[in-house]
């Protein structure tokens, strides 16, 4: 059964980024299979996967405006990322938008357990 680790703070420079990189690639070595989904709109964990965010074909907050929109989803072929082992969906500043957008949804807290539920 798939288990989700949640590693979040309001706080900046904690160590979330490094701790969740590190966790999946021990998670990994474990024998594992891990999928990072990086929630966070400096999107440093996916800098460290992709390089530049700007080459994000397809990330998390694409997902999420999809769902809100009723539009379909890609392919995971798509918009997971392998790297060493360790898959990856990566974050983009589509995030900042679903934000706003959630706000102003009536229900909001309803999309996002429609979202995880899927
Ligand atoms: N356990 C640790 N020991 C030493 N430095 C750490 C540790 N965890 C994180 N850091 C450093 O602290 C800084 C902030 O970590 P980061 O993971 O980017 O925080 P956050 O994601 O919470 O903003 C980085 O420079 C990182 O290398
Ligand atoms: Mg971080």
């Amino acid at each position: 059964m798939a288990r989700i680790i949640v590693l979040g703070a309001i706080k900046g420079g904690v160590g979330k980024s490094v701790s969740t990189y590190n966790l999946a690639y021990s998670l990994k070595k474990l024998g594992k299979n891990v999928l990072v989904v990086d929630f966070d709109r400096s999107a440093n964990i996916t800098r460290c996967v992709v390089g530049d965010i700007k080459t994000v074909a397809v990330s998390i907050g694409d997902l999420m405006m999809n769902q809100m929109d009723e539009e379909e989803q890609p392919n995971p072929a798509e918009c997971i990322i392998s790297r060493n082992g360790v898959d990856f969906i990566p974050s983009s500043k589509v995030l900042s938008a679903v934000d706003t957008k959630l706000r102003l949804e009536m229900g909001a807290e309803k999309i996002w357990h429609v979202f995880w539920s899927r």
